[in-house]
């Protein structure tokens, strides 16, 4: 509807422009938003103020001369000025009706279909030395929920799990697996079945003895060069390592695979040729030996200038150096009309370096936009980054283990007499939605508070509130499974339903504005108040016992779009329903 309106208007202008009253280039600023107060009628728009200037006339005379350019339309009741010069659009409540008839139907459930676009989305993008930790939780489940959404809407994703698997601590992981190679295959193995204190020991070792430091240093230098024995060890080393990772991801539901992997060695043989190509434009400084790009809009704070570093003193590349090359694959190879970076925020900085300096450097096609969809902090109750009660990180299967534990005990509670079966299914399902779903719901630009009790609380904007929810409306049907709907009609008489029918009828905007924000907490947001319309609609509209046979089936199909409305946004956000809990 709203970018029916938006039709509308473009329209509209087209003709006033046409009639000389306004310039051209104003269809792109056309905004259209949905009123809060329903005496306003359903959409309003400010552009009658916006073209005060540059039609030289009174924002309601404007308005005026909109409302009398405006091509009909069936789906609009009513059209009026309000206040300074808004313009108020009231939706015919049958278009509306059949607008809900026609989602029911729709495999997009009514959702205008975008331009297809070509998005590479890089998220997750551990560093494999490491398993991955609470600080790897935002970027693997906020970037896979935009995925989602994208793929949904019909846009073509590339996948990007540019993961941390060059650099100099891989010589010391690897002098380290060659230590214990000595003592044994097995010996080996077990050891890197916990990497995190594989890596630790490594470190211990690295520490204590000068031999195994000098044999780690050599061994970087080996496997830079590409000797084949390094590079045997560091592909056993990486295959453990993203075995882990690919545990956490089936776990979370996260839709990475293996072949999604494209990490920071796949842009080694580049790097070259990245400096080369930033020296031949004349971009390159040297400052302390190293090779630096200077960029005037970029100082510290104290004003003096602050490089992105391109190669060290030592020859040694940087991950900046790897960023640039990775932007001109995505743009020149991969074809992206948009890449997505979920990213922390502490890296803003140097995405905007980095996005600029390849603006520069000609390495991005101009039409692909290069975005740094960071994220906040998560953090513990004390406000401060999450950490275990001794201070160490927290290893995301850890957290999840606990999610899965207190949600055990809390379907228990509900359920004495469940079999034990179930109740670990429930739980499974509830415990690793709950986590989801608490950092899902938050805006990403945001730090926020993990909170075990908050998240499996039944009450406010939660995973648990949100899955029983759906089982109430999932339950209506199992009552009236025998009941035809082919020949319902959907009709929104009842306030409530007029309710019910609007807010769904606002699934098509609120996924768009995930997509092109990468903000899923939008869909959260829309999901808790679909719940709410739906359970203030059931409380008021008696479905079962509705008092004629059509509001019975009208109001069934409002229930079963709903329910299709509510499973549909949480696969989207990854999150699998339950059809009972
Ligand atoms: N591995 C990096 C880290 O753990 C994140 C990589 C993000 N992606 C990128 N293209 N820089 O901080």
């Amino acid at each position: 509807m709203k970018s029916h309106i938006q039709d509308l208007l473009e329209q509209t202008l087209a003709s006033l422009k046409d009639q000389g009253v306004v310039p051209a280039d104003f269809a792109a600023r056309i905004q259209v938003d949905r009123t809060k107060d329903k005496s306003h009628g359903d959409f309003a728009t400010n552009l009658a103020m916006m073209l005060t200037k540059a039609a030289r006339m009174k924002p309601r005379d404007i308005a005026q001369l909109i409302i009398d350019n405006l091509p009909a339309s069936s789906h609009v009741a009513k059209v009026d000025i309000a206040g300074p010069g808004f313009i108020n659009f009231f939706i015919d409540e049958n278009a509306l009706a059949n607008q809900l008839q026609h989602a029911l139907e729709d495999e997009l459930l009514g959702a205008t279909r975008p331009t297809q676009q070509t998005v590479v989305v890089d998220y997750s993008s551990p560093n494999l030395a490491k398993e991955m930790h609470v600080g790897h939780l935002r970027s693997s489940i906020i970037g896979d929920s935009v995925v989602r959404s994208l793929e949904f809407l019909g846009h073509k994703v590339i996948r990007q799990n540019h993961v941390g698997d060059w650099g100099t601590q891989f010589g010391m992981l690897l002098a380290y697996m060659e230590e214990l190679r000595a003592q044994g295959d097995e010996q080996a193995s077990m050891q890197l079945s916990d990497l995190e204190n594989f890596y630790r020991a490594a470190k211990v070792r690295f520490d204590e003895s000068a031999d195994f430091a000098t044999r780690a240093r050599q061994l970087v230098v080996e496997l830079q060069s590409g000797d084949e024995y390094c590079m045997k060890l560091w592909h056993e080393f990486k295959a453990v390592s993203l075995s882990h990772c690919n545990d956490v991801y089936q776990r979370l539901g996260v839709s990475l695979t293996p072949d999604d992997v494209y990490g920071e060695s796949a842009y080694n043989d580049d790097l070259d040729q990245v400096v080369a190509d930033l020296d031949a434009q004349g971009l390159l400084a040297t400052s302390d030996g190293a090779q630096v790009v200077f960029q005037d809009e970029f100082k510290t704070k104290e004003g003096e200038p602050l490089p992105v570093i391109i190669k060290k003193a030592d020859g040694g590349y940087l991950y900046a150096t790897t960023d640039l090359a990775a932007m001109r694959y995505r743009s020149n190879v991969l074809k992206a009309d948009r890449a997505l970076y979920f990213v922390d925020l502490r890296q803003a900085l140097h995405f905007q370096q980095v996005f600029s300096l390849a603006r520069k450097a000609g390495f991005v096609r101009p039409e692909m936009t290069l975005e740094h969809t960071g994220f906040g902090t998560m953090n513990g109750e004390d406000g401060r980054p999450f950490k275990t009660r001794s201070g160490g990180v927290v290893k995301l299967v850890d957290l999840l283990d606990e999610a899965n534990t207190r949600a055990l005990e809390l379907v228990r509670s509900k359920n004495p007499d469940m079999d034990e079966a179930t109740l670990q299914e429930i739980a499974r399902v509830v415990g690793i939605s709950s986590v989801k779903y608490a950092d899902l719901s938050k805006n990403r630009a945001s730090d926020y508070i993990f909170s075990f009790e908050q998240m499996l609380s039944f009450e406010g904007n939660t995973a648990p509130y949100l899955l029983y929810a759906y089982t109430r409306v999932a339950g209506i049907f199992k009552r009236a499974e025998s009941i035809d709907l082919s020949q319902g009609k959907i009709v929104l008489e009842h306030e409530k339903e007029k309710d019910l029918g609007n807010k769904l009828a606002q699934f098509s905007e609120v996924l768009n504005r995930v997509v092109d924000k990468g903000t899923p907490h939008a869909m959260c947001g829309y999901l808790f108040e679909l719940a709410g319309a739906f359970s203030s609609f059931y409380e008021a509209c008696p479905v079962l016992a509705a008092d004629t046979e059509a509001q019975k089936l009208s109001r069934l199909m409002l229930a079963k779009l709903t329910a299709k409305t509510l499973k549909q946004g949480l696969n989207l956000l990854g999150i699998e329903t339950l059809e009972r809990m």
